[in-house]
């Protein structure tokens, strides 16, 4: 049993004891100065994930016990049971894999006594190279783990676990740190692994009273990353050490065939800057077979949507889909987690035993439907439309024109009666919307104006819709999240968000802790049709269905790339605004040129429309030019942007 096997482990407290650890803290991303437009799209793809990578991870279905007949038995089952051919190709290896690091030169030495194709010509000379030839030759791609710091995970958390590294504390040091170039050269060069991720627990795990530095087995590394504690990581230390893999990757796969997977769980602000420095990042600690853990792992990425486009993925963790609170007992919670995943534009990395997995197990996670929403081409997060803790609907712009995803959700313990209607869609009211279910395959009937769905406790009705856009050309901003990069979010002083669902610690479920509080920093960061502080977008007293809600001193780029016409919003200062006093402009640049500036506004300023001409315009970008200093933090609106 997984929760058994994690208990057994002894991971339980190694995140709350991190917490204790002091040590010198920075700060965040903060802007005193108003942004300046950078005139270019900054964003830079890292690695080649056009769409949401999709595969298989060793972890959730075997933690640090895994084996090559295991791993290849898996492999042989996502081909024959058709998945692969579904997008599935990722086979990815995690915790487990390593026997130690060879003295002298460093070089990575494979546990062979579990991947016997690794064996060299003698001990120490392993190698992955006919593991992931033979997962090519299958059409698979391969997947390789390792930690950002010294040590890994499982040497930290699960010391009485199978397959740990061994030998001298040198020779257990079998994280990147010291090492990156070799590693990256030896796994994705000399091993032809195609995807790695990297872990953290040797920036948060080894200090003196972390969970590997009190054993005294390894070397003591002072935490940069405290669990929980924002103000207490290094924000920039742990940014540039994962930048450092990505050059190493660059400079190994100069064509960017690679996937970077960033799994510090949603510490060190990572959720601003993950899209800048990898392919995919983790938003949250990690997911156990639970709904409440599900709960979290999605709300971790809900409100990110803005974050994630082509080639830069939020990750709410790897699917539970076939075990525990999602198994075949659980199919309409299993339906529910995967529906969730698809519609925010997640990674689908499955997560169970493929060799065993049964048949309703297998159709969801082949659901063709339902992957191409998640695989859709334009890369849109979903959207909060509605948002309680009971219910939501989440809608994803899909790329062809008039089409829409929507997931309706139930989050509560009863049967409910939900409506769905032509604005949560922002569609026209008066013509006939289509209606697909993505579970049943079904077209229902269309509907006009809006209609009832009737949804059973934890519930997730996947449809797909198209309908008249309320837009005769064009797109509001908040339907194309996958054109927007968020270069400068405003914040001063990173603070945790607290809409994020609280769950039980993970590996403990237990309450010797005060809590489960609000840990990943975030709160205050750009939205789609919604404040950054989750409340609805308002200007002196009218309220605002779309738009998008920012931080004066934020600097938004949108990728228009030459295909509209004109820009028009309405701004002012949101009536939810921190600071009452201060004066702002807004400001939209057309490829580094002003093409128009609102007048200075404060708070109860009724909304000015402005509108730019942008022909040819290729990078779009967004000021809220902050006039003059304040002591709290203004909120701002562009209420109804829009590209046509
Ligand atoms: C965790 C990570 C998991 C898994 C595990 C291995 O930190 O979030 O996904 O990789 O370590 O020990």
């Amino acid at each position: 049993m997984p929760t058994d096997h994690r208990r057994n482990a002894q991971r339980l407290p190694w995140r709350m004891l991190a917490s204790a650890i002091l040590l010198a803290c920075c700060s965040g991303q903060g802007h005193a100065a108003p942004p300046k437009p950078s005139g270019h799209w900054s964003l830079v793809t890292v690695g080649n994930a056009p769409t949401p990578p999709m595969g298989w991870n060793s972890w959730n279905a075997f933690f640090t016990d895994l084996d090559e007949a295991k791993v290849m038995g898996v492999a042989e089952a996502i081909v024959k049971t058709g998945l692969a051919d579904r997008g599935y190709r990722y086979i990815n290896i995690d915790d487990g894999w390593w026997l130690k690091r060879r003295s002298p030169d460093g070089r990575m030495v494979i546990r062979t006594a579990i991947f016997p194709s690794a064996t060299g010509n003698n001990s120490d000379d392993t190698s992955f190279k006919p593991f992931t030839a033979k997962l090519h030759a299958m059409g698979l791609k391969a997947g390789i783990y390792s930690d950002i710091g010294y040590n890994s995970c499982s040497q930290a958390w699960a010391p009485q676990g199978p397959n740990l590294p061994e030998g001298t504390i040198a020779e257990r040091e079998v994280g990147l740190h010291g090492h990156v170039s070799q590693d990256i050269a030896l796994y994705l060069g000399d091993w032809g692994f195609d995807y790695i991720k990297v872990d953290a627990c040797g920036l948060s795990a080894f200090g003196p009273n972390g969970g590997g530095g009190k054993q005294g087995k390894y070397r003591i590394w002072q935490p940069l990353v405290v669990d929980q504690k924002v103000n207490l990581t290094n924000i920039s230390a742990v940014r540039a050490l994962y930048a450092e893999v990505g050059h190493a990757l660059s400079m190994q796969r100069p064509g960017g065939d690679f996937v970077l997977s960033l799994c510090n769980w949603g510490t060190a602000n990572v959720r601003s800057w993950g899209k800048d420095v990898g392919t995919m990042w983790r938003t949250s600690n990690d997911m156990a077979p639970r709904w409440t853990n599900m709960l979290h792992s999605f709300d971790s990425v809900a409100t990110r949507e803005l974050y994630a486009g082509p080639g830069h993925w939020n990750d709410p963790d790897m699917l539970e889909v076939g075990n525990g609170a999602f198994d075949n007992n659980h199919l309409l919670q299993a339906r529910a987690h995967f529906s969730l995943w698809a519609i925010e534009a997640a990674p689908l990395l499955i997560g169970t035993d493929l060799r065993t997995a049964p048949q309703p197990i297998l159709d969801i996670l082949g659901n063709a439907e339902v992957i191409a929403i998640d695989q859709d081409a334009a890369g849109n997060q979903g959207v909060l439309a509605h948002n309680s803790g009971d219910y939501q609907i989440i809608v994803k712009t899909l790329s062809g024109r008039g089409d829409k995803a929507v997931a309706l959700f139930n989050r509560s313990d009863e049967q409910a009666d939900i409506q769905l209607n032509a604005a949560h869609l922002k569609m026209a009211a008066d013509r006939p919307i289509r209606v697909r279910d993505l579970w049943t395959h079904q077209d229902l009937a269309p509907f006009t104006g809006a209609r009832m769905v009737r949804l059973q406790p934890h519930e997730v009705v996947l449809l797909k819709v198209s309908g008249t856009p309320l837009l005769a050309s064009g797109f509001f901003l908040s339907e194309m999240t996958g054109r927007i990069n968020v270069a400068e979010d405003g914040i001063v002083s990173p603070e945790a968000d607290p809409t994020i669902h609280r769950m039980a610690d993970p590996y403990a479920y237990s309450t010797s802790s005060t809590g489960s509080r609000p840990i990943y920093a975030g709160w205050g960061a750009p939205r789609a049709d919604s404040t950054p502080y989750d409340e609805t977008l308002g200007i002196a007293g009218t309220s605002y269905r779309t738009g998008i809600g920012a931080l004066a001193n934020s600097r938004i780029e949108v990728r228009a790339d030459g295909a509209f016409e004109r820009f028009t919003a309405e701004v002012g200062v949101d009536d939810s605004t921190r600071d009452k006093t201060a004066a702002v402009q807004f400001e939209v640049y057309g490829d580094g040129k002003l093409l128009v500036a609102s007048p200075s506004m404060r708070f109860g300023q009724a909304a000015v429309p402005i509108s730019a001409a942008v022909q040819g315009v290729k990078i779009i970008e967004l000021i809220a030019h902050q006039k003059n200093s304040s002591r709290e933090n203004m909120v701002v609106t562009w209420a109804n942007a829009a590209l046509n």
